[in-house]
This record gives C-alpha cells, sequence and structure tokens, in this order.
C-alpha cells in the first residue's frame, strides 16, 4: 500500500505542504532584504511549515546565506536560551565541526564557551558557558551572528519559534530591551520571529509600551482558500491510486473550516478508510474517527474551565453575539455583564474563541462539532452545503 499523502503532527514543507504562494514570495521578499518578520496566526494554521518552507529555499539558492531555525519550546531561562543561541549559529555559520571548535578563539574576547563534540558531530556538538560571566556579557552571544557575519563575508537568517516562550523568563522584560537594543544594530542579520500562542505574540510585538514594538514586519497569516484544499484532496487520492470527485472533497475543507492541521487529518482518515472511491460515507466515518481521537483533548479544554466561561462557550456555540443582553445572559447563565467580559477575556486569551467579521467562534472547529454534539446532542451535516 501506498504511504498516505496527508501529513499532520510535524510541519510539512516538501511533498504535503500546498498553496501559501503570496506568502511564500512576500516572507521570502522579507528576509532577503533584511525585513525583520513576525508570523502570527492561530496555532496549527501553518507558521512553523510556511517558515521551513521559505529557509529550505533560501538556503538552497543564496549560498552567501546561513540560516538558521531555533525552536524555543522547551527553553525555560534566559542562559539556556543563550547557549542553544550561540550554539546554532556557530553550526550554521560552517560546515566544517572543525570551525564549530575554533569559534571561542575566533568570535568570543570576553566569554570562553566550552565547546565539547561526539561521534556524530551534527548532533553531538555542545556548547556551554559560565553562567555568571554570560549574564555579565550577554551582548557577545547576542551580537554573535553579526559578528561571525563580518568576520566570514557572510549574512545570517535567525529564526526563531515560539518565541512568546522568553516571556515567562525572569526580568524578561530587561532582557527584552537587551534583545531588542543587540538586534537592531544588526545590518548582516534578519530575523522571523513567531510561535503559536497568539496574544503573548501580540502582546510582544503589537503593544506601543513594549521593546519589539515596531521590530519590524507584522504577517498575519491566513487560512488557505477552499479551492485549492479541493484541488489538493483530489490530487492526493489521484497520486495514490484513489479518487475523490470535487464535490465530496469539497466537504473535508466545509467541515474543518479550512483549518490546515485539521484538513489534513480528515483527509487523512477519508483515505486511508477509502478502498477505491471516496464517498460522504468514507467521510462520516473519518469525522467519527477525528473527534475519537481528540476526544481527550476536548474534555480537557472543557474541564479547564470555569462553569460560567462554559456556559458563554454554548452561546457561542449557538450563534449569540448579544452575550450582555439580559435574555442571552439568563438564557445561559452567565452571571453578571463583568462576568461575561471578563470571560470573554479569558476564552479569547486562551485561544478557544476569536471574533471573526464581528462574530465570535471556536477558534477549533473540530472542538466545535464536538462540544455541540456533546453539550446539544447537534449533529453535523455532511450533505448540506
Ligand atoms: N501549506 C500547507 N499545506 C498543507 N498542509 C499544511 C500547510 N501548512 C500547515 N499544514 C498542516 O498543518 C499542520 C500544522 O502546521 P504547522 O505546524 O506548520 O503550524 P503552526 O502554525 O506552526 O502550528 P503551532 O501554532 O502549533 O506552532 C501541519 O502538520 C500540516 O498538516
Ligand atoms: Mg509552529
Amino acid at each position: 500500500m501506498k504511504d498516505t499523502p496527508f501529513i499532520y503532527g510535524s510541519t510539512v514543507s516538501n511533498r504535503s505542504f500546498t498553496n501559501r504562494e503570496a506568502d511564500i514570495a512576500k516572507l521570502q521578499s522579507n528576509l532577503l532584504s533584511g525585513i525583520n518578520t513576525t508570523i502570527i496566526s492561530p496555532r496549527r494554521w501553518g507558521k512553523s511549515s510556511l517558515v521551513e518552507k521559505v529557509i529550505n529555499n533560501i538556503a538552497n539558492n543564496e549560498k552567501n546565506i546561513r540560516c538558521v531555525i531555533i525552536d524555543l519550546f522547551s527553553v525555560s531561562n534566559e542562559e539556556e536560551f543563550l547557549e542553544i543561541f550561540a550554539r546554532e549559529v556557530i553550526k550554521a555559520s560552517s560546515t566544517k565541526w572543525q570551525e564549530w571548535m575554533n569559534s571561542g578563539k575566533d568570535f568570543f574576547h570576553k566569554l570562553i564557551p566550552k565547546l565539547s563534540i561526539g561521534i556524530d558531530p551534527a548532533t553531538d556538538f555542545s556548547l556551554s558557558f559560565d553562567w555568571v560571566e554570560l549574564k555579565k556579557n550577554s551582548d557577545e552571544v547576542l551580537n554573535l551572528p553579526e559578528t561571525i557575519a563580518q568576520k566570514k563575508g557572510v549574512k545570517f537568517i535567525i529564526c526563531l519559534d515560539e518565541f512568546q516562550n522568553l516571556a515567562p523568563f525572569r526580568d524578561f522584560l530587561s532582557f527584552e530591551k537587551k534583545l531588542r537594543a543587540s538586534w537592531q544594530r544588526h545590518k548582516l542579520v534578519t530575523y522571523c520571529l513567531f510561535g503559536s500562542k497568539r496574544h503573548m505574540m501580540a502582546d510582544i510585538f503589537n503593544n506601543p509600551a513594549k521593546p519589539f514594538y515596531r521590530f519590524g514586519d507584522i504577517m498575519i497569516l491566513q487560512k488557505i482558500e477552499t479551492e485549492k484544499w479541493i484541488r489538493y484532496i483530489c490530487k492526493g487520492f489521484e497520486d495514490t491510486g484513489k479518487q475523490i470527485d470535487e464535490e465530496t472533497a469539497g466537504i473535508i475543507p466545509r467541515l474543518m473550516k479550512n483549518h490546515s492541521w485539521y484538513i489534513q487529518q480528515l483527509a487523512h482518515y477519508t483515505w486511508n478508510v477509502t478502498q477505491n472511491t471516496a464517498t460522504t460515507t468514507e467521510i462520516k466515518a473519518a469525522l467519527k474517527e477525528l473527534l475519537n481521537a481528540n476526544i481527550p483533548l476536548y474534555q480537557n479544554e472543557t474541564e479547564g474551565i470555569s462553569y460560567t466561561q462554559l456556559n458563554l462557550l454554548k452561546a457561542v456555540a449557538k450563534g449569540e453575539t448579544q452575550f450582555t443582553s439580559a435574555a442571552v445572559m439568563q438564557k445561559y447563565l452567565l452571571g453578571t455583564p463583568r462576568n461575561v467580559s471578563k470571560n470573554k477575556s479569558l476564552l479569547i486569551n486562551n485561544d478557544i474563541i476569536h471574533e471573526v467579521n464581528n462574530r465570535f467562534e471556536f477558534v477549533d472547529p473540530a472542538f466545535e462539532l464536538w462540544f455541540k454534539k456533546q453539550f446539544f446532542n447537534q449533529s453535523f451535516s455532511i450533505e448540506q452545503s
């Protein structure tokens, strides 16, 4: 049997990547012309995949540019961040590990990095500093890419994923100021900063009182259009010897509201249960499987919120818009207008709901389907268009 053409759960940048031509062109041109760029979108719409795609293009075509992608998901303090940053910049600076080992004397004046290499240099290269010294001389690490770029006559593009993970660090504001002060002076280094906590990212980059305000261009990533998803799904089936017609394929983006991850997941389950030709029967089975697979996640999500927040979510699910009208507050037991406003902010900040065309919607389309079934026994209609 052929491998599934539909991938979810990891970034996609080759075979399963589709569309986003305009986003690719814009990000690529920004990064090549030295414009720092921040990317913001709800979870799992495709930020990391887009960056990976663009960086692969650049790395393959621009021999004079050194590219670095660092995922800050598990970084928990400033010192750790600086060590990872230095290590990855050094690794990107040369293809020869012997040169990495010389970087201490070549690129540092005050700090003395402890460098070591294992059997496989690509994965076993480690770097650490004395943390007391590091705290005093963090500039030297923050300026490292500019220093190397000058000495070697190259440029750097540095992409930091899950950038908002720095925000909970102790003394983040002063560190944030230091980062901004160093990075804005760099002439040979361009930064691409992105992350999955939309509201934390917006607070770092959109708040005039914060150091990173106007650091560069902000790209608000949109969803991929329905027509493009339909073509992508049909082609994925065809390429693997199966079939789905355009009308049937169109059900997938409609159910999943064009959400990248869920379209891939539903398309995969549909593909998997299809012998030859997918029909609504296969999509129904696939949707059931998808919701079942996600039940623990959705249960967690509903258990993690308060009673009045849950009620507000029910009002959103029912398409209400006037949450503070007396009738709505009473019908859904929303508490006082103050409760409503506080709960609304909490649900927004936790990326559970967002405002689209002056209405509130669930951010997660499959969670919404599960929620409606769970609380109102309301089933989704696959046939309706
Ligand atoms: N351009 C694309 N074409 C096809 N599928 C995509 C595309 N971009 C993203 N996806 C799908 O969405 C999933 C999530 O993508 P990705 O991890 O890039 O999103 P993200 O916005 O970085 O998510 P998070 O907010 O969780 O970090 C991928 O695993 C893939 O299934
Ligand atoms: Mg990501």
